[in-house]
């Protein structure tokens, strides 16, 4: 284990963390990290213009986790959390060999699904693209043994919850058409293997009451982030000469007041959005 390094110069442990996603569902993950980590400045950032990644090619989706990725070093971010399973499913890797920013990914929780299930069957709910990674081909091997996981694409959640739909028929019908099946297996235990999903909580609930125990790895994130910025020496101080950190920012490549109205939605917060270019690679446009 990495020892804790001496703090780094105050500038460093003053700037912001960047939080990413392929649109909104990132927003669940900032969520747990302002409530674990009061103190430190965020920067959020929507790629809403290329949302669904999980519909989008591969080589497309770890092109652009490493063009938005260098886009919020470039503005100053001490670290990065790639608030995305599709995104850290193929891009990370590549990430981490260019990038000398601390850099907490997310995956989907199959492990403490395992550990929470008492049936052994797992349901787990993710883009079609983060199933279909080498990523989760391993960490699906390495706790098979054990558990039994049913595997399931979203397609189409995404979309809805981009627009702010969280519990409308539609949502409902896909919900019904992707965890009835597991259900019927045998499933007591429900990975939401999507960080958009954590929103679609309340519904799901509604919907299959206490049968299936939501698995949501959004605090855990938080946690292992708050621990590499103290391995870095680069948690912000608490503000006892009253100096303020900068503001929050909330980005977005769309439209700013959507992303104010969602952050208000889903977060209940006030936010100041704004919009950003960050032009896509001559190879992706
Ligand atoms: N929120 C993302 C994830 O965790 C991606 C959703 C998408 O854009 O398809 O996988």
């Amino acid at each position: 284990m990495m020892s804790d390094s001496p703090p780094s110069p105050r500038a460093a442990r003053s700037a912001p963390i960047g939080i990413y996603d392929s649109g909104l569902g990132g927003l669940s993950v900032l969520r747990e990290i302002r409530a674990l980590l009061p103190g430190e400045s965020l920067l959020y950032l929507a790629d809403s213009r290329y949302a669904p990644y999980g519909e989008k090619p591969e080589a497309f989706v770890a092109a652009r986790t490493g063009q938005v990725c260098g886009w919020l070093a470039d503005q100053g971010c001490k670290a990065l959390v790639v608030a995305c399973n599709t995104a850290t499913a193929h891009g990370i890797q590549a990430l981490r060999e260019r990038l000398a920013l601390p850099i907490v990914g997310v995956e989907p929780g199959l492990k403490p699904a395992a550990a929470a299930s008492r049936s052994k069957v797992v349901g787990v709910l993710a883009t079609a693209s983060t199933l279909r990674s080498a990523k989760f081909a391993r960490l699906l091997e390495a706790l098979s043994g054990d558990s039994r996981f049913v595997c399931q694409g979203g397609v189409g959640l995404v979309p809805l919850i981009e627009q702010g739909d969280v519990s409308g028929p539609a949502v409902r019908d896909k919900l019904r058409g992707y965890l009835e099946p597991m259900l019927d297996a045998g499933a007591d235990t429900l990975v939401l293997g999507c960080t958009h999903y954590p929103f679609l909580s309340d519904t799901i609930r509604d919907m299959v009451g206490d049968r299936l125990t939501l698995i949501d790895t959004g605090v855990a994130v938080a946690r292992q982030l708050q621990r590499r910025l103290i391995e870095h020496g680069l948690a912000a101080d608490v503000a006892a000469d009253g100096t303020a950190l900068p503001a929050d920012r909330y980005c977005t490549t769309m439209e700013a007041a959507h992303l104010r109205a969602m952050a208000a939605a889903l977060l209940g917060v006030d936010a100041t959005a704004e919009t950003v270019v960050i032009e896509p690679a001559p190879a992706l446009a």
